[in-house]
C-alpha cells in the first residue's frame, strides 16, 4: 500500500508537470486531489486496514496529499504568472496611436456680446438682475402703466399663454420685480434676457430675441445722467469716435421718453444701405422712470426719480459684425456660428 502510494504521487506530480492551462490543471486536480480520487479513496479506506497498518498509511496518504495539494497551488501561481506576461506582450496599449479630437465648443455671438455689455456697464456701476421670461399681463403691462386696454398694448405683439400669463414682450417688467425687491435702496442694474415676440420672421426681426434693460433709481437723477450713461456705452462698444442723438418719443413707463441713435459706424454718417441713408442708426428706448411705474416698485415718487433704457442684442451685434440677417442667429449654422 505505501509503494503504491508513492506510485501514485510520483505520476500525478509527473502529470503536472504536462500540464499548461487552468483548464488542464483544473482537469487534473479533479483526477488526483477530487472527491473520487484514488488517493481520495485511499484515505476513505484507511479505516479498514488492519489496525497494525493504520498509522504509516494515514501519515503517508496525509503526506502525499499535502504535497500534491503544495505543488498543484504553486503550479496554479506559474499559470496565472505567465498569463499575465502573455497579457501584458501581447495586448500592450499603443500609446503612439494618435487620440481621439476633442471637439471644442465655443460661445455663441450672443453670449459674447452679452458678456461685453455686462463688462461695460459693470464698470459703470451697474449690477446684472436677471428675471423670468414667462410673466404676468400685470408685470407686462399693467404695473408699467398699461392697464387692460390701453391702446399703447398694441405697441407689443404678444405670446399668450393664457389670460394672465405671457411670454414678456419685453425686459421691461424686470424693473418692477428689481425695485420692488430693493425698495428702499437706490438701484443701478441691467436686466438682460430673452423677449417674444409674435411677429413675422424677417432678416431683420426674430419672434424671439435678446434686450438688455438699464434701470436706475436714485434722488435727482437727470436726463443728462441718461444721456451720458447711453454715450459712454456706445462708445465702449462702438469705439471712441460715436456721437449719440437723442429724439423725443413715447413708451408708457417713462416721462419724458426718448428714443437715442449712433451716427453709422458703416459709413460714419455719410448714409449707406444699412441706415438706409439717413446717416443714424436706432439703438434704444428710453426715458425717466414715469412716476406711476415707480410707485408700483414702491418708491414715492416725490423723493425718487430715475432713468431706463432698453435695446436689442442682436442688432447692435449685426452692425459690429456686418451680418445682414437675424435668422443666421438661432438657425444653429456651425458655418455661420463658428466664425464668431
Ligand atoms: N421696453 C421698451 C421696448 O421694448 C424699451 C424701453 C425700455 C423704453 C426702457 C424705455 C425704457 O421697446
Amino acid at each position: 500500500m505505501l509503494q503504491k502510494l508513492h506510485q501514485l504521487k510520483d505520476k500525478a506530480l509527473q502529470a503536472l508537470k504536462m500540464v499548461s492551462d487552468s483548464e488542464e490543471l483544473e482537469s487534473w486536480r479533479i483526477e488526483h486531489l477530487g472527491r473520487k480520487s484514488e488517493l481520495n479513496q485511499i484515505l476513505h479506506d484507511v479505516g479498514r486496514l488492519p489496525p497494525e497498518e493504520r498509522p504509516a498509511v494515514g501519515r503517508l496518504t496525509n503526506e502525499v496529499k499535502l504535497a500534491l495539494e503544495t505543488a498543484y497551488e504553486g503550479k496554479a501561481e506559474a499559470l496565472k504568472r505567465q498569463e499575465l506576461e502573455r497579457a501584458l506582450r501581447e495586448e500592450r496599449i499603443d500609446v503612439t496611436l494618435p487620440g481621439r479630437p476633442v471637439s471644442l465648443g465655443r460661445l455663441h455671438l450672443t453670449t459674447q456680446t452679452l458678456r461685453e455689455i455686462y463688462a461695460i456697464f459693470g464698470q459703470m456701476g451697474f449690477q446684472v438682475y436677471e428675471s423670468p421670461d414667462v410673466e404676468t399681463d400685470e408685470l407686462n403691462f399693467g404695473l408699467l402703466n398699461m392697464p387692460p386696454h390701453h391702446p399703447a398694448r398694441d405697441m407689443w405683439d404678444t405670446f399668450w399663454i393664457s389670460d394672465e400669463v405671457l411670454l414678456r414682450t419685453h425686459t421691461s417688467p424686470g424693473q418692477i420685480r428689481v425695485m420692488r425687491e430693493r425698495c428702499p435702496e437706490p438701484i443701478r442694474v441691467i436686466l438682460p434676457g430673452k423677449c417674444y415676440r409674435y411677429e413675422q420672421v424677417t432678416a431683420r426681426s426674430e419672434h424671439q430675441f435678446y434686450q438688455v434693460e438699464g434701470l436706475a433709481v436714485g434722488h435727482a437723477i437727470t436726463m443728462t445722467d441718461l444721456i451720458g450713461t447711453l454715450t459712454e456705452f456706445a462708445r465702449r462698444f462702438y469705439g471712441p469716435e460715436r456721437r449719440i442723438r437723442i429724439r423725443g418719443s413715447y413708451f408708457p413707463f417713462t416721462e419724458p421718453s426718448i428714443e437715442a441713435d449712433m451716427d453709422c459706424i458703416l459709413c460714419d454718417g455719410e448714409g449707406c444701405r444699412v441706415c438706409r441713408y439717413s446717416g443714424w442708426l436706432e439703438i434704444c428706448g428710453a426715458g425717466m422712470v414715469h412716476p406711476v411705474v415707480l410707485e408700483n416698485g414702491g418708491y414715492d415718487p416725490d423723493e425718487w426719480n430715475g432713468f431706463a433704457f432698453g435695446f436689442g442684442v442682436e442688432r447692435p451685434a449685426m452692425v459690429k459684425y456686418s451680418i445682414d440677417d437675424i435668422r443666421l442667429f438661432y438657425g444653429n449654422d456651425l458655418r455661420f456660428l463658428r466664425q464668431f
